[in-house]
């Protein structure tokens, strides 16, 4: 089966084809559970190893990504793949819990088997940007998209130009990716600001929401694109703001969600408009979203 990720014929503006799945696209690869990590009260991070000889070294995605992952007996879900695709030694996924697969994900512990039908989908375009000022915002769980595509680009930091982010949450509590957070504050190529929209007295970062902290921040739209993943009500005004400093829509990217069951365009389950988010997403422009909405 998925001796995973062929490459698609299918090309993504001029870039190198997509990894996919080979095989039977419906049949997933066993993985186990290497690692459970509590991130916040609703959301746990859970490192996978794929199994089979050199299963890892022959798993290719790139950064955006999506798997399905399956928990026997309850059903699939969509979960990006937020590590980088150079970390070899497992797949990680941060998973919200809102519902009955995402609970199940919750409640398996180190050494249990899951099922995995990745890479799916697109991904963030980073050939495209070269020499660009990158600003990636993530909110809440949309940090995890953020996490993969700004850890593969700080590899490749010299081809780029100024990489920020700004990363928000409700509380300091609600921040997921604490064990990190200190080495992103420090990191000689990344400018990397936090905030909250509620402070305790020893929160050392900004206070306020994502789109007001974007607003006092004002990155310069010059020569910069904007990669931005979080809820829809933070996705509405931070467009907003970023539209205010003068970014162009084609220089906003965003991630959308809806809920997927082929995951290869099959179904039709998962459209937006005219688009299936599965194979044309999820990652996507601004100036795409308003064209097929
Ligand atoms: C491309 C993509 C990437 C995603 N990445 C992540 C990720 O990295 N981490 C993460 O925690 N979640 C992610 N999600 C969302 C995740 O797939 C859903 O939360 C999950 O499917 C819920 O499954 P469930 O059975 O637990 O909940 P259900 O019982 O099916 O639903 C619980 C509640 O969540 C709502 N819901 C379910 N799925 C979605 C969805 N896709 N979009 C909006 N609302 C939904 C339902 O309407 C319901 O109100 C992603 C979704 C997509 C499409
Ligand atoms: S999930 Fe079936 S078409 Fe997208």
């Amino acid at each position: 089966m998925a001796d995973i990720a062929k490459t698609s014929p299918r090309m993504l503006k001029g870039l190198a084809p997509r990894p996919m799945p080979s095989g039977n696209p419906y049949l997933p690869q066993t993985a186990r559970v290497l690692d459970v990590i509590r991130e916040t009260a609703t959301i746990k991070t859970l490192r996978v190893v794929l199994e089979g000889e050199d299963a890892m070294q022959r798993f290719h995605f790139e950064p955006g990504q999506v798997a399905q992952l399956s928990v026997f007996g309850v059903g699939e879900a969509t979960f990006v793949i937020n590590s980088p695709p150079s970390q070899k030694d497992y797949l990680q996924f941060s998973i919200m819990e809102v519902g009955e697969v995402t609970r199940a994900l919750h409640r398996l512990t180190a050494g249990e088997l899951i099922g995995v039908r990745a890479p799916l989908g697109n991904f963030f375009p980073y050939a495209d940007w070269l020499g660009k000022n990158i600003v990636l915002i993530g909110g809440g769980i949309g940090m995890a998209p953020v996490r993969t595509i700004m850890l593969h680009l700080l590899e490749r930091a010299s081809d780029y130009g100024q990489i920020s982010l700004l990363y928000g949450a409700r509380t300091p509590k609600d921040m997921s990716y604490q064990y990190e957070l200190a080495d992103w504050l420090k990191h000689k190529d990344l400018a990397c600001c936090l905030c909250v929209d509620k402070a305790d007295s020893d929160w050392p970062h900004k206070v306020g929401m994502v789109p007001e902290v974007l607003k006092e921040l004002a990155p310069s739209p010059q020569n910069s694109l904007a990669v931005l993943c979080g809820p829809p009500i933070m996705i509405k005004y931070t467009v907003e703001t970023l539209l205010n400093l003068g970014f162009a829509e084609e220089n906003i990217v965003t991630t959308l969600e809806r809920r997927m069951k082929c995951g290869i365009g099959i179904c039709g389950r998962c459209n937006v408009g005219s688009r299936y988010v599965c194979t044309d997403g999820p990652v996507f422009t601004c100036r795409e979203v308003r064209a097929f909405l």
